[in-house]
């Protein structure tokens, strides 16, 4: 097989997985594990960043890429996410699952590997990176990563897609960062059916002390947002960006924010599309997300 041949089926191998069973499969049962598992483990893309080609940019879509305000945020983001999912999976003893989140995290300290060399590639000046030490709660952490990702992921599926049709990236710098961000799919997609099973297994006691943490995740995700809309991080570091509320403007856009959001749900469906239909997907995001819209303020239209 060629190296192209090779790259297209492993990025085919990514997007599509049904398990041969056929079948229902109960939530919160031991296929439902499996199911969601092998999810994970089976459309695993070895890519490896070291060989991933960065394009040579035109001066002005060079001087739009360094000086989107996320590169610090994005490093960092990727450095905790994968400490996080590693302490959590050290708790693990389920073999299967174990060694999806194994899997998981590893593709988190890739991604880091990989905005390591679009940063070099590009002369990026990142601020001094802190310290990555592993949460002393790994299930807090694990669930703070988890929920991260499902808000993030949900903007940057619309942010990336918005950027390529408005050509803001040259398409061969798309279509390398592209595996990263069907990733970030397969990672949402692994969690909520994790949330869902792990929810299924807990003795009521249990299930809502969880219930309570998950509630105090979700407010401490909003304080952490609009810390960081402030230009604060949560550890007090400054930062640049509300992107994913901006971000339309910055990947050169004047999209409004509803279409912006039917452009988010649009893509979310589309990179869900290629999974098992048993497999439960992340919803309250883009509920949140399609709720919002009904009340965003209509953008005037020619003539009205
Ligand atoms: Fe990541
Ligand atoms: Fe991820």
């Amino acid at each position: 097989m060629t190296d192209a041949a090779a790259i297209a089926t492993a990025d085919h191998v990514m997007r599509h997985w049904a398990a041969p069973e056929a079948g229902p499969v109960r939530i919160g049962s031991a296929e439902h594990l499996r199911l969601f598992c092998r999810m994970l483990l089976e459309t695993h893309n070895p890519y490896k960043p070291a060989v991933m080609v960065w394009p040579t940019l035109e001066p002005d879509a060079f001087q739009r890429l360094t000086s989107l305000p996320i590169w610090d945020i994005a490093v960092q983001t990727e450095g905790r996410a994968s400490i996080r999912v590693k302490t959590f999976a050290e708790r693990i003893s389920e073999p299967l699952l174990r060694q999806a989140l194994d899997m998981d995290a590893g593709e988190e300290a890739r991604h880091k590997v990989v905005l390591g060399h679009l940063v070099a590639s590009y002369g990026i000046k990142l601020a001094p990176e802190p310290a990555y030490p592993p949460p002393a709660d790994a299930e807090w952490a694990w669930l703070v990563t988890g929920y991260s990702e499902c808000v993030d992921s949900f903007f940057a599926f619309g942010l990336f897609a918005l950027a390529k049709q408005s050509g803001f990236f040259p398409p061969e710098l798309v279509e390398t960062f592209e595996p990263v961000i069907q990733e970030e799919a397969r990672h949402i997609l692994f969690f909520a059916n994790w949330v869902a099973w792990h929810r299924r297994n807990l003795p009521w006691w249990r299930r809502i002390a969880f219930e309570a943490r998950v509630v105090a995740v979700w407010a401490f995700l909003i304080w952490e947002r609009i810390g960081i809309a402030r230009g604060i991080d949560a550890d007090g570091t400054a930062q640049d960006a509300n992107f994913a509320m901006t971000g339309g403007s910055a990947v050169g856009s004047d999209l409004s924010p509803q279409a912006l959001i039917a452009l988010c749900l649009s893509e979310n469906e589309r990179r869900m599309a290629g999974y098992d239909a048993r497999l439960l997907r992340p919803t309250t995001v883009p509920a949140l997300a399609a709720l919002a819209r009904r009340f965003l303020p209509r953008p005037k239209t020619a003539g009205a």
